[in-house]
């Protein structure tokens, strides 16, 4: 028998209940902070997690879910390289997906004749005054496991519609046989969907709005050794505030905002074990004058300590502090803390994140022992736990990431940005599935032949008045049908027999406190919704 991989799981109805519960909370509270939905894909070049949330990492150094990618999507920067090189002054503005482009896409609209002979579109260039369109001929292009010679060919027209159906008067400019080496790409299941926001920011040039509100609902994958609340298919709510410094992304407010908005959030769920941990690990000056503070206190008793921390003592001393080996511990206690280390502006900033927070009647717990298990870090870095979730008690997280877009060749965006588990989150709810799904309004019992089709009918009018309706099948005998709507918690019974159908009055039975009466069709929505 074929099973959910271990770390995975299905989630299944009422529980299912509870996550749209959540969900539409969530999106409700977005609402009011003006946040807007981002949608990143769930794989990503493996570099762009690499370079963010750092090589160093547990995350990346060995949680990642990573395999060569068979689709050689470096043939097109090829191509780009090829068109640029050719015409210095076309400007691309429209890629076709790869995946269209294979030679045995079905996709009609990406090819097209010239010749009597097959070609694949690749790109569409636009110069100031004319279209051109860089094509692939597909039968002449050969392939072998260290690459291909292609004839590429690049035509131009006067009109190209936006549907790609085109009928081209097209002239060729240029044919020439290229060579693509055959570079497989490394790709990686996002284990988390901060890196993907930036990366989305700057390829599409988001700090042209300002500030930019985002946020995202989906799964995150870390190969993590799976337990209660830790999963390797988890599902994260996260939110991200990043733009231009002049749009404000960088003041304390902002800050303050976003763990405002999480009070409030845990609010709205009825979520109230919950506690705030806020620390500042400064920005990048602070932090090599720390670094090499704590390597100098890690010196002479780096080998007293477990072997992951002594590697995580010479790599990334920073992560020394997320060690959990109890006998570890009173050498951590006593090590320097980032506090000590932080310049005035930092410091400044970070005061105010917390002069906001009281105004605002947010709790919090400074712990200078709080570092995150992430590079991209900068200043405030938070954490909130949860007295009930156990050994993993960290519902959510987050942080800034002042120096995140341009370590990505983005220009200079300032961000912070927040991630709950969702699965923890669900853990801590009070609500039981039960009370947020709704059942059935009526279970309608179509009796004797021929009853199946008035049922239909009759359903189909009561769903589109929203009332919750679910069907029965002509051949039950009526205590069938009756057995099955208590099973399923209907609250009412329909009976739809011939004689009702002839009278146009419908016997309505309540399956609680067993009272059956006649109801004329007109009638019907009115009295099942008036008794919810
Ligand atoms: P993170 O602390 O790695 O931060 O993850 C955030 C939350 O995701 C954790 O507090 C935890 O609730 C949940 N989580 C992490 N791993 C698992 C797992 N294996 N199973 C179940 N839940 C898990 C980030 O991911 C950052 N991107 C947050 C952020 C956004 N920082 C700035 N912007």
């Amino acid at each position: 028998m074929i099973k959910a991989i271990r770390g995975t799981r299905d989630l299944l109805p009422p529980e299912t209940a509870l996550w749209n519960f959540v969900e539409s909370a969530v999106r409700d509270v977005f609402r009011v902070y003006n946040f807007h939905e981002i949608r990143t894909p769930i794989f990503e070049d493996t570099q762009l997690f690499a370079r963010s949330v750092g090589e160093e990492t547990d995350i990346v150094s060995k949680e990642m879910y990573t395999w060569e990618d068979g689709v050689r999507a470096a043939d097109y920067a090829v191509y780009k390289k090829w068109m640029k090189m050719k015409m210095p002054d076309a400007r691309v503005f429209d890629l076709i997906d790869p995946e269209i482009a294979q030679p045995q896409s079905p996709a009609p609209s990406a090819r097209m004749k010239i010749d009597g002979k097959q070609n694949v579109i690749l790109f569409r260039y636009r110069f100031t005054f004319q279209d051109f369109l860089l094509l692939k001929l597909m039968e002449e292009q050969s392939r072998d496991e260290t690459g291909g010679k292609f004839q590429l060919r690049l035509v131009t027209t006067e009109a190209v519609p936006e549907n790609f159906k085109i009928v081209l008067e097209e002239r060729e400019v240029i044919i020439e046989t290229v060579t693509v080496e055959n570079r497989p790409q490394s790709l990686t299941l996002r284990p988390e969907n901060t890196a993907g926001v930036v990366r989305a920011y700057i390829e599409h040039q988001l700090w042209e709005r300002g500030l930019n509100k985002l946020y995202y609902i989906g799964p995150q994958f870390r190969r993590e050794r799976p337990q209660k609340g830790r999963y390797r298919q988890f599902y994260q709510i996260g939110a991200e505030i990043i733009g231009p410094a002049t749009a404000g992304s960088e003041s304390p407010a902002r800050d303050a905002e976003l763990l405002e908005l999480l009070a409030t959030l845990l609010d709205r769920l009825c979520i109230t074990d919950w506690a705030l941990q806020l620390n500042s690990i400064g920005c990048p000056n602070d932090r090599a004058k720390y670094n090499e503070a704590l390597r100098e206190a890690l010196a002479p008793v780096v080998g007293q300590m477990d072997a992951d921390c002594q590697r995580r003592a010479v790599t990334n001393p920073l992560r020394v502090f997320d060690c959990k080996v109890p006998e570890d511990q009173p050498i951590i206690e006593k090590l320097p803390r980032i506090s000590q280390f932080l310049d005035e502006p930092c410091r400044k900033h970070f005061e105010q994140v917390q002069e906001i927070l009281k105004s605002v009647g947010v709790e919090f717990q400074l712990n200078d022992r709080l570092v995150r298990g992430l590079d991209y870090y900068t200043r405030t870095a938070f954490e909130f736990t949860h007295g009930a979730l156990g050994a993993q008690n960290a519902i959510l997280g987050g942080g800034r990431y002042d120096g995140l877009s341009e370590s990505l060749g983005g220009p200079s965006a300032p961000g912070i940005g927040f991630a709950i588990g969702e699965d923890r989150l669900v853990m801590a709810l009070k609500e039981s599935a039960e009370t947020v799904q709704r059942k059935p309004d009526v279970y309608i019992a179509p009796l004797g032949p021929g009853m199946n089709r008035e049922a239909a009918r009759l359903a189909r009018e009561l769903r589109r008045d929203d009332v919750i309706t679910e069907l029965g099948d002509e051949s039950f005998r009526l205590k069938k049908s009756l057995e099955t709507a208590s099973k399923i918690g209907a609250r009412f019974a329909l009976i739809v027999g011939e004689n009702e159908v002839k009278s146009g009055a419908f016997a309505l039975k309540n399956l609680g406190s067993g009272e059956q009466v006649s109801v004329p069709h007109a009638e019907l929505v009115q009295k099942i919704k008036s008794s919810r």
